[in-house]
């Protein structure tokens, strides 16, 4: 597979920039793709995953830097869209002289992309990357970094949810329906919180019995389920909080929620599901959309972190859902290709305004 060939995507404006980065003394071996900087520097984490090859780790880089582009432009920010991968296994490759080596190829790009946490790299990751290159965020507390990015995710996502529950019953909170959490990690905790703080009743399931046994402790009052049990339940609204891949071939047909709006990335198992949960009349808040509380943190940082600005923007993410939910209904599309026309509406516009020439 060639690589202009792969980032000649005919459905897309095609990426800007792709950089392979080697360092043989650290086994090194990291991509970094650039899909847009119309809207700013790009921003996106760093997956360290042990990809079955050069082909899939590509492909993976050039799909999470596109996706980030328009999860970028529909959250206000000005960042374009990037991602990287460093190829390997984290347990057996992840050391200080790695990430330094790959933080020296993040400075060499001169602020064209930031960096942050993703699959496999954590905060403490980051302040090591630091240490050579200005273009990252997402550190520690102690370094000025925001810390737990997962508080605001769930912000977004009960904001997008929000948004949803109005459109479908009209009125802008989940107050006596019943909400499915499936996963009960970092951001389906405080979810849980939110929904019950509006009066929601929440069923949840995790497949980690320490997040059952922080339920029983923390909210009684939540019914604990096993996943399938969860999807076939009789709930209003469905959020998965787990892994990506939650709505399949399988799952769609047995829901019974007539919402999905969750914080795990790329639900969607395969891109029919759209229109068979279009078919079904289940409303589906594009998960990008609504789980863009943990970039527009991250992206806060780079100005000097401010909980409550950041916290403003998340809240946003109401709007943003209701205004795509909208466009949908008038344009008779999908939400997510609707979410898609208006990223690309807002790249094309903006990023149009660096046209006027100033100096
Ligand atoms: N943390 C963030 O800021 C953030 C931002 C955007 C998107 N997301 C996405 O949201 C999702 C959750 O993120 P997180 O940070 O809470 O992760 P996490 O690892 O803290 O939590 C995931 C939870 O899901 C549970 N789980 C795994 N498989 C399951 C299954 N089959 N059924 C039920 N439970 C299962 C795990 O036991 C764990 O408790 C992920 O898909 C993540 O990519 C997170």
């Amino acid at each position: 597979m060639g690589v202009f060939t792969s980032i000649d995507d005919p459905s897309s404006t095609g990426h800007e920039q792709v950089v392979f980065c080697q360092d043989t003394q650290t086994g090194l071996r990291a991509i970094i793709g650039i899909y847009s900087t119309a809207l700013g520097p790009a921003l996106g984490g760093t997956r360290f995953y042990p990809y079955a090859s050069e082909e899939a780790a590509l492909a993976d880089v050039l799909d999470l830097s596109r996706g980030m582009a328009y999860k970028n432009a529909l959250a206000g920010l000005d960042l374009g869209g990037g991602k990287a991968v460093i190829w390997g296994d984290p347990d057996q490759l992840k050391s200080e002289p790695l990430l330094r080596a790959y933080g020296r190829f993040v400075e060499s790009l001169n602020g064209r992309y930031y960096t942050a946490c993703d699959v496999g790299t954590y905060v403490a990751d980051m302040d090591v990357i630091a240490r050579e290159t200005r273009y990252v965020t997402g550190r520690s507390v102690e370094h000025g970094g925001a810390g737990d990015s997962s508080v605001l995710t769930a912000w977004g996502v009960f904001q997008g949810m929000r948004a949803a529950a109005e459109h479908v019953w009209g009125a802008p909170t989940l107050n006596g329906r019943r909400v499915g959490v499936a996963g009960l990690g970092k951001v389906g905790k405080h979810l849980t919180r939110h929904l019950l703080d509006d009066h929601a009743e929440v069923v949840a399931t995790d497949v980690d019995p320490r997040a059952r046994e922080w339920v029983r402790a923390n909210h009684p009052q939540v019914e604990l389920v096993d996943a399938a049990a969860l999807v076939a339940a009789d709930i209003d609204v469905y959020a998965p909080c787990a892994l990506g891949g939650a709505l399949d071939d399988d799952t769609v047909p047995a829901l019974r929620a007539k919402v999905v709006a969750g914080a795990a990335n790329n639900q969607l198992a395969h891109p029919g599901i759209e229109k068979l949960l279009a078919d079904r009349g289940i409303l589906y808040a594009p998960d990008y959309v609504v789980n863009a509380g943990g970039v527009i943190q991250v992206a806060d940082e780079i100005e000097g972190f401010n909980f409550e600005r950041a916290k403003l923007r998340a809240t946003r993410i109401y709007d943003t859902t209701r205004q795509i939910l909208r466009l949908a209904d008038d344009e008779g599309v999908p939400p997510a290709v609707a979410a898609d026309r208006l990223a690309e509406r807002r790249m094309a516009e903006v990023g149009r305004l660096r046209t006027i020439h100033l100096r």
